[in-house]
This record gives structure tokens, sequence and C-alpha cells, in this order.
């Protein structure tokens, strides 16, 4: 099967007639898939029970008859007006304890039996009535699931998930949250209600009772994940075809490591806006692939500019081609987009798409379209599947993430993506790839390990990091580590808890500086760059200091640090690191590990997939510059051109090539 091309595709929102021409004008720019039913609900349940199969029953023949792979939605991301009207429960409570109405999208409750009477009858009708259609090449629910409720129904539904969660043991719900803090304590199940702006919300909007806050949050995460569960089985019964639902990067609502162990293959939405950096959206598909650690679906990216950023840019000539490759050279194993055919009216209609409002092909960006199109259909399958073999690992954590940003101190300032993304970048910047991994991951792939504030700790994880290291790993971590359990209660004796054996350290404060200040840091009596946000004050046990702090009370603690364990070492960063600041900290630990690393070929991604049948090596230069380089291996053939490669690389703007090795 050739590499999926495609995207989500709309033909009810407009006149029959005009849908062959939509496949007249697209397939000879290889558009080779669609994604269709994603918010049809209404049209396909005109009102409760009465079903209505008709139009899409001619979107799959007029798809078929054209040869068009199938991505069938479920059309449960958008509710019809008699539901959200007849049953007013299913639209969401929001945290200020507003019960919305209907009209939006993604809104709806995860635990109203309602909404799951309902959902689960109608895909029960569509996956009965198209598991035999043999152009569909994966299942979509829903879309896009995100958001929290809080209504009456999610409190019960939250309370019966305590109870599983503490063992139906309210006492022991009081001991783990702290509830004698602010008169918490809670004598009856009843007492418990969600933690809401109104409520249960210090003013500045961040949760009192922080264990309660992250209890709520993976429940939260869980009943959507249920909505999902509850829709796959029902497809599963009839149809043995991949199922997936379309993921956002980074999001913080839900778990998607938690997610993804329920899903067939992951998707996933790319939207970079005008200035994101190529390392940020390497790392956001680095993270999609790590979920599940395979290959994913790029679900959707615009061709051109989005409609709903502040700015919306165009894309800049081959830039919409760069960024596929660059997808596919992350994991991606479709290239999809956000839409096939441009909107002409609703809040979408600036959103760009590959049939645009001119109804022409044979415009720029058309042409673009045309030669993906083209080249897509040449590569290998092999290539789409192929793996990606990295040397080190970061840990992402949907629980660190909430814990942290929702913690009130020491700084409002801590962005957790924010504090992956700056080790990360420093990796990108050397050519060393990177596998976004979880706790629960097997670290012994990795000959390093980094923990980027890695807040919750367990004795188990204590364990596992330390025989890591104790066998020969190297561990990395910073500031905000191993500070607190599961349910957000500090370790005692001194800061990071139980990490302090592996790392060789201890302290007791950490300075947190308002925005526009830093402290120099110092090694061997220069200064080797700066630290914000955070400064703890380390006291080295076992470790051996690598730098200190310079021009503050607390100038002759160390910043950053090494401990020799077992065979390995744990490094360690008291304070976030400027660009030069992380370049000493990252060279320290290369130092220690053999890993290839090139910081010479600025602004080029060299990414390497392994195959079954070859290597393949993206060169891809991620900015509008020409880029002269040196190839990484020369005299391979470019799959995109065909070309035999030389010893130097001359790149133009936004260019890629794919080496097969
Ligand atoms: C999301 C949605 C799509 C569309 C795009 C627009 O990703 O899934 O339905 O609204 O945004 O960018
Ligand atoms: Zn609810």
């Amino acid at each position: 099967m050739a590499i999926l091309y495609g995207g989500d595709y709309n033909p009810e929102q407009w006149p029959e007639s005009t849908w062959q021409n939509d496949w007249d004008l697209m397939k000879p720019i290889g558009i080779n898939s669609a994604t269709i039913n994603v918010f049809s609900w209404a049209l396909l349940e005109p009102e409760e029970g009465k079903f209505d199969f008709s139009q899409l029953d001619k979107i799959v023949e007029i798809l078929k008859k054209n040869h068009i792979q199938i991505v069938m939605a479920t059309a449960t991301g958008a509710l019809p007006f008699w539901m959200t009207n007849k049953y007013p429960q299913i639209n969401r409570v929001d945290t200020y304890g507003r019960r919305q109405i209907g009209g939006k999208r993604e809104n709806a409750c995860p635990n109203s039996p309602e909404f799951q009477r309902l959902d689960k009858e109608l895909v029960e009708q569509l996956a009965k009535r198209y598991a035999n259609v043999d152009n569909i090449s994966y299942w979509h629910v829903s879309n896009e699931y995100n958001g929290y409720c809080y209504c009456d129904n999610c409190a019960k539904a939250f309370r019966k998930w305590l109870k599983k969660e503490y063992h139906d043991d309210l006492e022991r719900i009081n001991h783990a949250w702290g509830t004698n803090f602010w008169s918490h304590t809670y004598h009856s199940w009843n007492e418990i209600i969600p933690p809401m702006k109104i409520g249960d919300a210090f003013n500045n909007g961040k949760p009192v009772l922080s264990g309660l806050d992250l209890a709520y949050r993976r429940f939260q995460s869980d009943s959507l994940l249920n909505n999902f569960k509850m829709e796959r089985d029902i497809i599963r019964k009839y149809d043995s075809r991949p199922i997936t639902t379309n993921l956002m990067g980074s999001q913080k609502d839900l778990d998607y490591f938690k997610w993804a162990k329920e899903m067939d293959v992951v998707s996933w939405d790319n939207y970079p806006s005008f200035d994101t950096p190529a390392s940020y959206t390497a790392m956001q598909h680095d993270l999609m692939r790590g979920v599940k650690d395979k290959s994913f679906m790029l679900m959707e990216q615009t061709p051109s500019q989005q409609n709903w950023q502040p700015f919306n840019s165009l894309k800049q000539p081959n830039q919409m081609r760069m960024l596929s490759y660059q997808a596919m050279a992350h994991g991606a194993e479709t290239i999809q987009f956000f839409q096939l055919k441009q909107a002409r009216n609703g809040s979408e209609k600036f959103h760009s798409a590959v049939i645009s409002h001119s109804l022409s092909m044979d415009t720029r960006v058309g042409k673009e379209l045309k030669q993906l199109g083209h080249e897509l259909a040449k590569l290998p399958e092999d290539l789409a599947k192929a793996q990606n073999n990295n040397q080190v690992g970061i840990i992402f954590d949907w629980n660190d993430y909430w814990a942290l940003e929702d913690c009130i101190g020491p700084t409002k300032n801590l962005d957790y993506v924010q504090e992956v993304f700056n080790f990360y970048r420093a990796l990108y910047e050397r050519k060393i790839g990177v596998d976004m991994i979880s706790k629960d991951s097997d670290f012994t792939k990795y000959k390093v390990v980094v923990a980027p504030s890695m807040y919750i700790n367990s004795s188990d994880l204590t364990k596992k990091i330390e025989s890591y290291v104790q066998n020969g790993g190297n561990f990395v971590t910073n500031y905000m580590s191993g500070i607190a359990d599961r349910d957000d209660n500090v370790y005692l004796g001194g800061y990071p808890g139980l990490l302090k054996h592996v790392l060789g350290l201890k302290f007791d404060e950490t300075d947190a500086l308002p925005f526009d200040h830093q402290n120099k840091l110092i090694a061997d009596g220069t200064i080797v760059g700066k630290g914000s946000l955070l400064c703890d004050l380390i006291q080295p046990t076992t470790a051996q200091p690598l730098a200190h702090y310079s021009g503050t009370f607390y100038d002759e603690k160390a910043v950053m640090t090494k401990n020799h364990f077992g065979q390995g070492y744990a490094f360690y960063a008291g304070s976030r690191l400027d660009e030069s600041a992380m370049n000493f900290f990252i060279q320290k630990i290369l130092d220690q590990v053999s890993i290839e690393s090139d910081l010479s070929k600025c602004d080029v991604e060299i990414v390497e997939r392994i195959g079954q049948q070859a290597s393949y090596i993206f060169v891809i230069n991620t900015s509008s510059q020409f880029k002269k380089i040196s190839n990484p291996s020369p005299e391979t053939i470019d799959l995109l051109t065909d070309q035999k490669t030389q010893k130097t690389l001359n790149l133009k703007p936004f260019d890629v090539l794919i080496l097969k090795k």
C-alpha cells in the first residue's frame, strides 16, 4: 500500500454535484485517502434513534469509485442539538459551575450515561454498516479528545473511581491528601467534590489540595479514555482494522502514555506557528512516536496557513514539504491534512486546504502538494514503518506536568514542556536523536536517560534509577526532581528526597528568581553561562561539583554536579541553564559517554530511520537559508531525486534529501 496521503474531507458541507470534481482535482496530485464523517452526527441521526446513512453511503461510494482509501471517523466529536436540548446533562459543566449549551465540539460530559448510551448506539450502527467496506484503512474515534467536566455525574463517577484507587478506604484518602489542611477532612464520600475554581482553588486559581487535583486529572483523563475504549470495543466487534484517535502532542489534559496503550496506532495533529522552532516540532513528533514507541500517523497539518492563531502566516515555498518529511523522519507513516477542501463558511473558512477557494490546483501550494504527492508515491513502504534507534531517552510524564504546573510556589514561571524542551533542544542541535520515554520504559536501552524536573518519585522508581546507573547508565536530572510522592506529599529529610543517594547531593533551599534575574555560573574561574528560574543551593555529598553560582549570597554552592555511582554517573543541574551553560553541562555528559554529536550543521536536521531493507538518512534544511554541509553519508542515492550524492551537499531553503544506505 502506498503511503497514505490525504486528510479530512467534509463533502456533506458541499452540494453532491461538486464531489466528483474534487477528485478530478485531487487524484492527479496524488491524494489517495480521505478522513470522513468526523462531525456528521446530526446528519446521521436527525432525531433520537432514527438513523440515516444515505449521504454517508454516497460519500463512501464516490471514494470507492475513485479508489480512495478511507479513514472512517465515528462522528462523535460534536453533538446534535436535539441531544443537547433533550439531555442538557450531556453538556459539560465548567470549572466555574456553568452548564454549557450545544454548539461547540468535544464538549460532552464523559460520564453522562445518556451520552454513553447514545454514543454507543450510533457507533454500533456505523461499525456494523461499514465494517465490510474494503477501502477503509483506519477507524478514527471522535476527534481531539480534550478538556474536563465538573458536573454532578462526574463527581459521582469520581467517587467511584477513588473507591477503587484507594481501596474503598476514606481514611486512606484523608491521609494521602493531607486533608486536615484548611478543614478538608472528609467524613463521608459525598463530601468529595471536583476541584473547581469556585471551590478548591487558591486566589491564583491553583488548587488548594494538590492530591485532590492530581486525582481529578487522572480521573478525567481516564474518563475520556473510557469513552474512546467504549467506541473502540464496538468497532472491534465488527472490524479488525486499526483504530486511532487524533492526539495533540504535549497538550496537558490527557495522559497519552496511558492512552497509547489502548490505541492500535497513534495519530496526531501538527500545527506549528510562524515562530515555532523546528526543534520544538521535532520534540512533539518524538513524543507522539514515544507514547507508543511506534511509528504514528500525521493525521492533520495544514497545506499553508491556519486560521486560529493570532497571526496565520503562509507557509513559505517548500516549507510544507519540509514539515511533512520532518514528520516522517521522526516516525510518521502517513501525511494527512486538515483539510482537503477549504470551507466557504463557518469558523474555518480561512483555514487553508488542499483545494483552496480558488478551486484550482495550479497554484503555488497546489504545485507543492503535487510534487509531494508524487514523491510519496515512489517511496518504499519499508521507510514508513522504519525504526528510530536512539541512545538518549528523555522522560516525559503527565503527572509531573500536572503537579508542577498546578503547584503554588516556588515560582509561577515553571513551564513543564519548556523544561523538557531545554534539554531536548540542546541534544537536537548536536544531532543526537532522542526517544521521549515514560518512567515505565526500559532505561537500559539508553546510554543516557534525562529526567527533566521529575517531580514525582517512588521507591520503586528510585531503585530502577539506581540500578540503571549502578550498571553503567547515565542519569541526568535537575531542579524540582524527586520532591514528592504520587499524592504530592514531599519526601522529608532534604531535597531531592529519595534521589539523594544516586545523585550524591542534598539541599534544603531553592531560590526562585524573578523574571529577568539570572545568576552567573562559574567553573574553574570562568563564567560558563547563567542560571535562571530556580537555584538549588546544593551541598554535594559524594558528587563532584562542576560549576557554582556567583554574585549571590550562595555563591559557593554547587549548581551542576556529577556523581560516580557504581559503574555509571548521575548528573544534576540545580538551575535553568541558558544556552551556554547547557552547552557546558551537556559536554560534561558527552565527555562521559560515547555518542556521536555534531554542532556544526546549524539548522539542518539529520535523522536516521532503520528499516527492514535499508537505512534512511533524512537531511532536512529547516531554515529559509541556503546551507552548505558535508554529506553524512556520501555516495548514497537520494530517494527524492534518484541522484547519487556528493561529499558536500548544497541545500536550498527547506530542502530535503532522503539518503538510502
Ligand atoms: C483541529 C481539528 C480539526 C480542525 C483543525 C484546524 O486539529 O481536529 O477539526 O478544526 O484543528 O486547525
Ligand atoms: Zn460531567
